[in-house]
């Protein structure tokens, strides 16, 4: 098995190679539902990256203290970079494996998950949700997105194959060790989270997802 290496090598790069992939569109994804982020007081952002969540979570949601968790160094270094001089005394980085860290209690109103859950596998990323279950308070907002598998036709077949590429890309650049989505949706569905609102692009295989254990919370 490959060792995990993490993503220092890809923060420089990182926004090119998807803005070639993809174009516009895991930025469109990523960023859909953060406006419902504007009042919300504690915030957790899960495998940052390369910090452009943290700035426009810094811009729409003032008084917020923000946690940005992630476990390479360089994407850490490229989101303090980032950041507004102002903020810093609201934003707390922690540079960790998300698999190994205690969470602490009944504490975020809202995480986000943006293109990270992917790189579990389904047993962690069943394991990471209920780690941070407890963590979250009853109104909190999960914003969550990333790459999915269309149902079925030609949508599926194109998904298929960016996945294959990616996957390898990613086992070469990283040592990332998985091959395959988790159900990411389908998990926090299975632990109690409701799907307020969803959009998807590119035939479905890109979604944006914001879920809460509050039906009611908008
Ligand atoms: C595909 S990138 C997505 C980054 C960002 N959320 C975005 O939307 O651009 C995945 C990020 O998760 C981080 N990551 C991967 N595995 C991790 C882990 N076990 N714990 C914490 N961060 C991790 C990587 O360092 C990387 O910054």
């Amino acid at each position: 098995m490959s060792k995990f290496n993490g993503y220092d090598s890809l923060a420089r790069v990182y926004r090119l190679i998807e803005f070639l992939a993809f174009g516009r569109a895991l930025e469109c994804a990523r960023f859909h539902h953060f406006a419902r982020l504007r009042d919300r007081r504690h915030i957790l952002l899960l495998g940052d990256g390369d910090g452009r969540g943290l700035a426009l979570a810094c811009r729409l949601a003032p008084r917020a203290r923000i946690t940005s968790l992630d476990s390479s160094p360089g994407m850490i270094a490229r989101a303090r970079r980032r950041l507004d001089p102002a903020d810093h005394g609201r934003v707390t980085f922690v540079c960790a494996d998300a698999l190994g860290t205690d969470f602490p209690t009944a504490t975020y109103d809202a995480v986000t998950t943006l293109f990270f859950l992917d790189c579990f596998s389904t047993e962690q990323t069943h394991s990471l949700v209920g780690r941070l279950q407890p963590s979250l308070t009853p109104d909190a907002l999960w914003l969550h997105a990333d790459f999915t598998l269309p149902p079925r036709g030609p949508a599926r077949l194109r998904a298929r194959a960016w996945l294959t590429l990616m996957f390898a890309f990613f086992r070469w650049q990283t040592g990332l060790a998985v091959r395959a989505l988790p159900p990411s949706e389908e998990l926090l569905q299975a632990a109690g989270f409701h799907r307020l609102a969803g959009s998807s692009w590119q035939g479905g295989f890109i979604r944006s997802v914001v879920f809460s254990p509050n039906q009611s919370v908008t």
